[in-house]
């Protein structure tokens, strides 16, 4: 292996760079808010990130596909909160035609946001690795992908690190949101579907991004051989974990973040929340006032979508347990050549009582899309979508007559919502049917809960790549 990082550093970036640190803090101070340094983060340039994270955001958003005509960002779009960007597709099929037009998944692209913690000070700490989650899994498994199987540990017995300080400074971004990346949808056929390893690093090394960020971030020159290909793959993965993980890709600066910051006693009540909003989290969180206890009226979605404090004002809050349940998804009849349901935790663990459990996605920016117009879908297999429905789910499931009863079969959403009817789940036998679906709340409670999950919603979007400006190396940007 050779070390090429050039020894001299350029010093007038250095400067700018800490002027411009010491004007932000200099107004964060002014405006005694977090508001604008939120502001600032969401419009980085990415001269602004560290190498290792620009190189990740280079890689996301560059169609290293074969033809080259798809990137992460194509089922990952930013603008649809890290889920798929066709509207269309989330309206009927779902799953995403790869790169190849003959092939398609079998899956909703979950978002690619939130998927890592943070800790008090807001220092990457990455998704906890995949542990045994037990028979009935109600604690943090960890893992990443929808049944869990990213890990965490892919890449331990590769050798990535060109010597200690580089381990020092990268070894947080190892885990299950590394290991998914190096799993790895450049070459998987239903996905970019490149044709092997090394033709996705020659496409990076043809450009000068790819092989002066490399060299800026690894301490190495991109090269594509054989020898190699192994240990420089496993670092294009780790620098898109990086990225993912960055500030810029979890700004954490929705209508929530920001009410709970300005709140005068910071909790609950918030004081920018309307009353509805604030109603909709007292019965997320089962604090609602004159309510039955938990036999009823409570929507109980805390028990599952939540990551740090129960009251609801954890900072870096990313409403999953980072567990797996298996709530009942009717089967979407519309993912092109009708696959069999999917299994979910069961595939990962081998474990007959963890079928159809799917991993607890974060609620995060569920509502972030394009457009008014715009459809998601939600669920595994993306059969709900709209928020309103599949909170409409949650309460209702298992009191409504199934649809298969009433003879419409293979139903849709639209057709279930039009005959007041939940299909058939993909598996009966559940972990949590009989937790959820019952919950007795009022349409307005509907509604409300619905209004709250709308506030989670980020006000900044991670903007376009600038052209790449190449430039000496900066110390500074390593970490
Ligand atoms: C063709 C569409 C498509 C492309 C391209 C794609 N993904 Fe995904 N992504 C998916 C689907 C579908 C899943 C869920 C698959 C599963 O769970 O088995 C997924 C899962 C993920 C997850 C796991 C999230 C979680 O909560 O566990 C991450 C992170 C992610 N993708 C990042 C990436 C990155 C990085 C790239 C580019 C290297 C990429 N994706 C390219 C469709 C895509
Ligand atoms: C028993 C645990 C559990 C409870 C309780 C629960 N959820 Fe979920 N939630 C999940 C799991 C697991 C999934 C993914 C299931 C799947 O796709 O098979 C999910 C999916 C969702 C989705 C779709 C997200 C996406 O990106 O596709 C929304 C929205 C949601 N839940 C909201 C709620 C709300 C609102 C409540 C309370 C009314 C609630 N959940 C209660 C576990 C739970």
């Amino acid at each position: 292996m050779t070390q090429s990082i050039p020894i001299s550093m350029s010093t007038t970036i250095r400067k700018q760079n800490k002027s411009s640190f010491f004007k932000n803090a200099f107004l964060v101070f002014i405006y005694g808010t977090f508001f604008y340094s939120f502001q600032s983060l969401a419009k980085s340039h990415e001269s602004e990130l560290t190498y290792i994270e620009e190189l990740g955001k280079r890689l996301f958003f560059e169609n290293i596909s074969d033809p080259e005509r798809m990137s992460c960002s194509s089922c990952h779009l930013p603008e649809a909160g890290g889920t798929n960007g066709v509207s269309g597709v989330n309206k009927h099929q779902v799953a995403v035609t790869g790169a190849d037009p003959h092939t398609v998944g079998t899956l909703k692209p979950p978002t690619n946001k939130y998927v890592q913690f943070l800790d008090q000070s807001r220092n990457v700490q990455g998704l906890p690795r995949f542990s045994n989650c037990g028979s009935f899994p109600t604690f943090t498994c960890g893992g990443a992908f929808w049944n869990g199987r990213a890990k965490g540990d892919s890449i331990d017995n590769i050798d990535i690190f060109v010597s200690d300080k580089y381990k020092e400074m990268y070894s947080k971004y190892l885990g299950p949101v590394t290991d998914q990346a190096h799993a790895s949808p450049f070459v998987n056929p239903v996905e970019q579907g490149k044709t092997d390893k090394i033709a996705v690093c020659e496409q990076v090394a043809a450009t000068k991004w790819g092989s002066e960020l490399y060299n800026f971030a690894w301490g190495l020159e991109l090269s594509c051989n054989e020898q190699s290909i192994d240990e420089v793959f496993a670092r294009l993965a780790v620098s898109l974990g990086a990225w993912q993980m960055s500030y810029e890709n979890n700004t954490f600066d929705s209508k929530r973040d920001i009410a709970l910051k300005n709140d005068a006693d910071g909790s609950f009540p918030l004081d920018d929340f309307t009353d509805e909003e604030n109603l909709g989290h007292d019965l997320f969180y089962g604090v609602a006032e004159n309510r039955d206890d938990l036999g009823f009226g409570q929507a109980r979605c805390v028990f599952c979508h939540l990551s740090s404090i129960a009251d609801g004002t954890g900072e870096f809050e990313r409403y999953t347990d980072d567990s797996y349940h298996n709530i009942g998804v009717p089967r979407n009849y519309e993912i092109p050549g009708s696959p069999a349901p999917d299994i979910g935790l069961e595939a990962t663990t081998g474990n007959p009582a963890h079928k159809g459990s799917h991993k607890t996605p974060t609620l995060r920016n569920l509502d972030q899309r394009p457009g008014g117009g715009f459809t998601k879908a939600y669920g595994h297999n993306g059969w709900f979508k709209s928020i309103e429905s599949i909170v409409h789910f949650y309460n209702t499931a298992i009191i409504k007559p199934t649809c298969e009863s009433k003879g419409i079969l293979q139903a849709t959403e639209k057709q279930a919502l039009a005959s007041d009817c939940w299909p058939e789940p993909e598996f009966r036998d559940t972990s949590a049917l009989g937790f959820i679906g019952n919950l007795g709340l009022s349409a307005s409670d509907e509604a409300a809960i619905v209004a709250y999950l709308k506030t989670l919603t980020d006000n900044s979007v991670v903007e376009e790549l600038h052209p790449y400006k190449s430039g000496d190396f900066d110390e500074s940007r390593l970490k």
